[in-house]
């Protein structure tokens, strides 16, 4: 999708030049939105979302439900402060979002444990759906979400946007579109970070609401490792352990028993291996992605020491096959502030793109189910202290035909 410049959002933002009257813009007029948005779940995340629907102005917010009035108020404020539109519709139930004939499509970013059920509810309406990932908090429920995402009539997204990230995205143009380093044989990730954020109610402190800090967090990352194997995840060994964070936690009488740190080792059907490694008590953040192929290797980063600027490093490797690289891929600064680096915001882009007939392009619904499994298998290799098939955690009905 080329866009020209002159139809920059950063020619609209913001009331630019507000002396000029309606007649007199061309650059900064804005073009009337297409679709309208109900959002479930309005935490940091549905902000997020929020926050990127007005940047991108191609949907109204229509309404929103959260049973938190704190969230609510906040995002009812990020709207008001957009001045971009009326003030939303604030529903009292899932139902009331879920029914509200104004609204095209909804974002749901609930709590992971709440996802499958508020699908049930949300797929009933026959709207398009936009669904945070992990999609679900066990392989069994991803399952049963992935046939309900199948069967319904409009475009059903996940939320797994790191491919839009602007290191990665340059990445899969690299490996996947350029074959740059040949045959891919091995991927690894890193992601070293600071421990979970608080979380309304604390969800995320405890494995059962979140699928496990390797489900939770690093569905993300072996969705990348999966993409760039070209292949599916056939054995899984990993270790892993809770060293660090949260262990004077409790809320509700309850201990925090999240992960905060693994290693992850991936045998792929394919022959390619994979390798993850997790820190959650590290000063910043740090995350790498190596591929090697037979002609090439591609080292790709972000980090930023907290409260430090992220930087963004794409390091290629051809030797004799061509030039070799170093680059700093970004995106504008207004749309890498909008969220995880502007992955939201392009995530965003790609799903009012397939509401408009556009190719769905992003994650399928195979690659929602398959970073849970991932995850899964990892968390149940660590349980049990050794390698996992990943056929021991699929559903029995798994059609092995279907999600793949
Ligand atoms: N894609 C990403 O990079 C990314 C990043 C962070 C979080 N997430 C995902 O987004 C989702 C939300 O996480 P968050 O960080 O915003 O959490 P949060 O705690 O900040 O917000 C969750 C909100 O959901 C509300 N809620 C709880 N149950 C609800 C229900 N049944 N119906 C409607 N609202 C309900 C809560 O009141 C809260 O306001 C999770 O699935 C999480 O894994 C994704």
């Amino acid at each position: 999708m080329n866009k020209k410049v002159e139809q920059s959002l950063v020619f609209k933002r913001g009331g630019a030049l507000p002396y000029l009257t309606d007649e007199d813009r061309f650059l900064s007029a804005v073009d009337a939105t297409e679709y309208s948005f109900g959002f479930i779940g309005c935490g940091m995340m549905g902000q997020e979302h929020i926050h990127n629907t007005l940047l991108a102005g191609r949907a109204q917010i229509g309404g929103l439900f959260d049973p938190s009035a704190k969230s609510a108020g906040h995002a009812l404020g990020i709207v008001e402060r957009s001045g971009k539109q009326a003030q939303p519709r604030v529903y009292t139930s899932i139902d009331e979002a879920c029914g509200d004939p104004g609204t095209d499509a909804l974002v749901i970013a609930t709590p992971n444990h709440t996802h499958l059920d508020v699908v049930r509810v949300a797929a009933a309406s026959g709207k398009a759906i936009f669904l945070e990932k992990p999609i679900a908090t066990s392989v069994t429920d991803a399952y049963e979400l992935c046939q309900l995402a199948e069967s319904h009539p409009q475009p059903f997204r996940f939320g797994l946007q790191y491919r839009y990230k602007s290191v990665y995205a340059e990445a899969i143009k690299e490996v996947v579109e350029r074959k740059s380093v040949g045959q891919v044989h091995s991927v690894n990730m890193l992601e070293h970070r600071f421990p979970f954020l608080d979380k309304v109610g604390q969800w995320n402190k405890f494995s059962a609401n979140t699928g496990g800090t390797l489900v939770e967090k690093c569905c993300h990352y072996f969705d990348l490792m999966n993409l760039f194997a070209d292949s599916l995840p056939s054995r899984v060994f990993a270790i892993g352990n809770q060293a660090v964070n949260f262990k004077s936690f409790s809320h509700d009488n309850r201990k925090a028993d999240g992960l905060d740190q693994a290693q992850v080792t991936i045998q792929y059907r394919n022959g390619v291996i994979g390798g993850f490694s997790l820190c959650m008590f590290s000063p910043g953040t740090r995350e790498e992605l190596i591929v090697c192929g037979d002609a090439g290797r591609l080292h790709a980063s972000e980090s930023a020491l907290l409260g430090s600027a992220n930087e963004n490093r794409l390091e290629l490797w051809q030797g004799e096959n061509g030039a070799s690289d170093v680059r700093s891929p970004k995106y504008p600064g207004y749309i890498e502030q909008a969220g995880h680096h502007g992955s939201t915001f392009f995530e965003h882009l790609s799903f009012i793109e397939q509401l408009s007939g556009g190719s769905p392009a992003g994650p399928t619904l195979a690659d929602g189910f398959w970073s849970v499994v991932a995850g899964a298998a990892a968390q149940l290799s660590i349980e049990r202290g050794e390698a996992v098939d990943v056929a021991e955690v699929l559903p029995d009905k798994f059609n092995p035909e279907r999600f793949h």
